[in-house]
């Protein structure tokens, strides 16, 4: 059914966008009309130069891009491994000199503005766990299939190679608790002042919400108020601005 509504709101706007004379957009589709961030041209060529395995899983063209997305369906390429490594001038809830402290350079001073803004503004946030190695996310995912079972897992955590946190571009974060602690991952942290504060100004500093709450069937995950992938200022801005997920924004619906 999605199909059929999203191919019937293709050929409306291309036919729209045909008449005007204008560029066609590529897959505008969500209730509220709004369309996709990407035309339909770029998203073409983009399509041609993108491999698809034999389990049907896109590996995407662009692994060292600012605007790479993954998820369930578009995976990095073997060996892939992010440039310019950096740990952020932040509070951590995580050992010294563990990988996960890493981000890409321009996502990790993002990080730090953001989280300055946020103690300008009476909150304290904490970083949690950003980079992981692919070998590290397997280790990660396959524990959480034997603790946690499949069904858990594929809510919330990323296939090797599938997560945002292999880019380096992601930081889970979290907020000390007044008795001492921090809250955990949970999705509690959005209803926290803090939380709201994070939603509301994240793109701000190039930050969006990842896996928003109640559209676990476009992003494939549940909500994760805690989960910030790094996009840079101005296209987090349109994206928040958009009300789109990712998925749909980019033009990556199924
Ligand atoms: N929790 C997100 C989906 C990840 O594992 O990358
Ligand atoms: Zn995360």
């Amino acid at each position: 059914m999605r199909k059929i509504i999203i191919g019937i709101s293709v050929l409306l706007i291309m036919t729209g966008c045909m008449q005007d004379g204008q560029e066609e957009t590529y897959e505008a589709s969500t209730s509220k009309g709004v369309e996709s961030g990407m035309k339909s041209k770029e998203q073409i060529e983009i399509k041609e130069k993108e491999k698809v395995t034999e389990d049907g899983k896109v590996i995407v063209h662009n692994p060292h891009a600012i605007d790479v997305v993954v998820n369930k369906e578009r995976r990095l390429p073997e060996g892939y491994e992010p440039k310019n490594l950096i740990e952020p001038n932040v509070p951590f809830r995580a050992p010294e000199g563990h990988q996960k402290r890493n981000m890409r350079e321009e996502a990790a001073q993002a990080l730090e503005e953001l989280f300055q803004a946020a103690e300008n503004s009476g909150y304290t946030l904490v970083a949690q766990s950003g980079y992981r190695s692919v070998e590290r996310q397997a280790s990660i995912y396959n524990n959480n299939i034997a603790t946690k079972g499949q069904e858990w897992t594929d809510q919330y955590s990323a296939a090797p190679g599938h997560s945002e946190h292999n880019t380096g571009l992601a930081m889970d974060i979290t907020i000390p608790l007044e008795a001492g602690g921090f809250l955990g991952l949970e999705e509690a942290l959005g209803d926290t002042e803090p939380g709201q504060w994070v939603a509301e100004n994240a793109h701000k500093y190039g930050f969006v919400i990842r896996y928003p709450e109640g559209k676990s069937d476009i992003t494939g995950y549940n909500y994760e108020p805690w989960h910030l992938r790094y996009f840079g200022k101005e296209l987090a801005t349109k994206i928040y601005e958009s009300g789109l997920t990712v998925e749909e924004y980019f033009g990556y619906v199924n």
